[in-house]
């Protein structure tokens, strides 16, 4: 056996370890050496930059100003174990891929101070796997198990950023005791470094230095709160996906009431999928009184005919912006006069809350201006008292709303979640913002302050909204809202 390949001995960071019942426990020193040889070289010379490389140091600019003098570690993540050997699918942390534009795992970027105030941005990636040890193919994150990676030198070429090994990144971080943040809760080995770099703080400034990494998260989110051209351009593709995934989706609905809810799910992700994508939050395939529960995301129920189908999703590109997205229709392909009459409130409360997306508004306008319209209708419909503005002011339409009537959208479904309240959820619309409008109603089964009639009845309708300069663009306008145009494109792709 070669010193290379005996199970437990570290070779150059690389130790062979057979799985436990594996069928090759050993390698032949003949073995071993044919595999380190007769490889040819694949490296990828003078890359272009990806064309996010400009935005993304634009941004890394825009935080290195934020907090000059001060060490910034921005983690990837890390696999995630599903079961034994096999993890999730990897995602990238969001602040991570923001400024860096890329989506592998195991990596981290970092800022590092400068003496004139700003920062060297170095990204720590794992590099390709050594073909000298074994380790490409005797390890189960070996490039011929998992894919090839690029090359560091690659990398670097493709983010516009220096690249380093991210195997000597600890070191690195302990080698340098200059004031350090971490967007935590991505990498649980480098939030360890960062508190042994602060182990002889007290507790009160160990207190303080948890505040230092909430406030380097917050700074991002802020950061994020208002998208780049490119950021939108990536945001439109996503869209423009789930809009092809929503038409497949009608286009099998007879197979969906042969099965169940699953086909409406899989027809979406069969879409996300083949185009490259993926889904940027579990599908909501939800028919009948499921769509009275928000985030329906078992979709193992029957979908019937006389039932409404709500499906809330969303393609994540590549680039992982997502969209988010809800169309509810009538199985039949005709909406029951109750339905529609249901459907037509919340229309209109969409109807009223994108007309309030404009820049220089407050935020909170569009769910207000959303909630007045189901207010005034619930109201004429007998199932609340009024007055509307006392209803409104004690929130009691909310026992049928039940949601917010929106929320930033971008790298992450709900995005920017812990931005500063003053330029969010209290601040006003800028240029750039992209939002959801997405009134619902929902009358559960089990409700008995509703006319038997209404129970069971879920009603989302959820648009993506760029604010413009002088107003707003609703970017899924390529899908039908109003309940005729919504029937008539039932009846022009559903096969009947
Ligand atoms: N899909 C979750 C939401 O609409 O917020
Ligand atoms: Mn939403
Ligand atoms: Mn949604």
């Amino acid at each position: 056996m070669s010193d290379q390949q005996r199970p437990g001995v570290e070779q150059d960071g690389f130790v062979f370890t057979p799985r436990k019942n594996g069928q090759a426990q050993s390698v032949s020193d003949e073995l071993a050496a044919w595999m380190s040889t007769g490889w040819a070289d694949t490296e990828r010379r003078d890359l272009e930059p990806i064309e996010q490389a400009e935005h993304t140091a634009r941004r890394r600019a825009a935080l290195s100003a934020a907090f000059p003098g001060e060490r910034l570690v921005v983690p990837a993540g890390q696999l995630l174990t599903r079961s034994n050997d096999t993890e999730y699918p990897f995602r990238a942390a969001t602040d991570y891929a923001y400024l860096t534009g890329d989506t592998s795992d195991g990596g981290c970027l970092v800022l590092a101070p400068r003496a004139d105030g700003g920062h060297d941005a170095v990204l720590y990636l794992k590099p390709r796997s050594n073909r000298d040890n074994g380790e490409f193919w005797l390890g189960g994150y070996g490039e011929l198990w998992t894919g090839r990676r690029n090359s560091l030198d690659e990398a670097a070429d493709l983010l516009g950023v220096a690249t380093a090994d991210v195997r000597t990144l600890p070191g690195a971080l302990r080698a340098d005791s200059v004031a350090t943040r971490i967007v935590r809760g991505h990498d649980a080995e480098l939030d360890a470094i960062v508190d042994e770099l602060r182990a002889d703080a007290d507790d009160e400034a160990r207190a303080k230095s948890a505040k230092l990494d909430e406030d380097l998260g917050v700074t991002l989110a802020d950061h994020r709160l208002v998208k780049d051209e490119w950021e939108v351009a990536q945001l439109q593709l996503a869209v423009d996906a789930t809009v092809r995934g929503f038409n497949d989706v009608v286009t099998a609905l007879p197979q969906a009431k042969d099965t169940s809810e699953r086909y409406i799910e899989g027809t979406f992700f069969l879409r996300a999928r083949v185009e490259g994508n993926d889904v940027g939050y579990g599908t909501i395939a939800a028919s009948g009184p499921n769509a009275t529960t928000l985030h329906w995301t078992r979709n193992d129920g029957p979908v019937r005919d006389g039932e409404l189908l709500l499906l809330d999703a969303g393609v994540e590109t590549t680039t992982l912006y997502t969209a988010d997205v809800t169309r509810t229709m009538p199985v039949s392909g005709t909406f029951t006069d109750l339905q529609r009459k249901v459907y037509d409130l919340v229309y209109a409360a969409q109807e009223a809350g994108i007309a309030a997306v404009a820049p220089g508004r407050p935020f909170t306008d569009f769910h207000e201006a959303s909630q007045r319209v189901l207010a005034e209708g619930l109201i004429e419909w007998g199932l609340l008292e009024g007055p509307v503005d006392r209803v409104l002011e004690l929130g009691l339409q909310r026992r049928y709303t039940l949601h917010g009537t929106g929320h930033m959208l971008g790298l992450d479904v709900h995005d920017c979640a812990v931005s500063r309240q003053e330029v969010h959820l209290y601040g006003d619309l800028k240029p750039g913002m992209v939002l959801t409008v997405e009134p619902g109603l929902y009358f559960q089964p089990d409700d008995l302050t509703v006319p038997e009639e209404y129970r069971g009845v879920g009603v989302r309708i959820e648009d993506d909204v760029l604010v413009t300069e002088d107003g707003r663009r609703v970017m899924s306008q390529g899908l039908p809202r109003a309940s005729a145009d919504v029937e008539a494109w039932l009846a022009e792709r559903m096969p009947r």
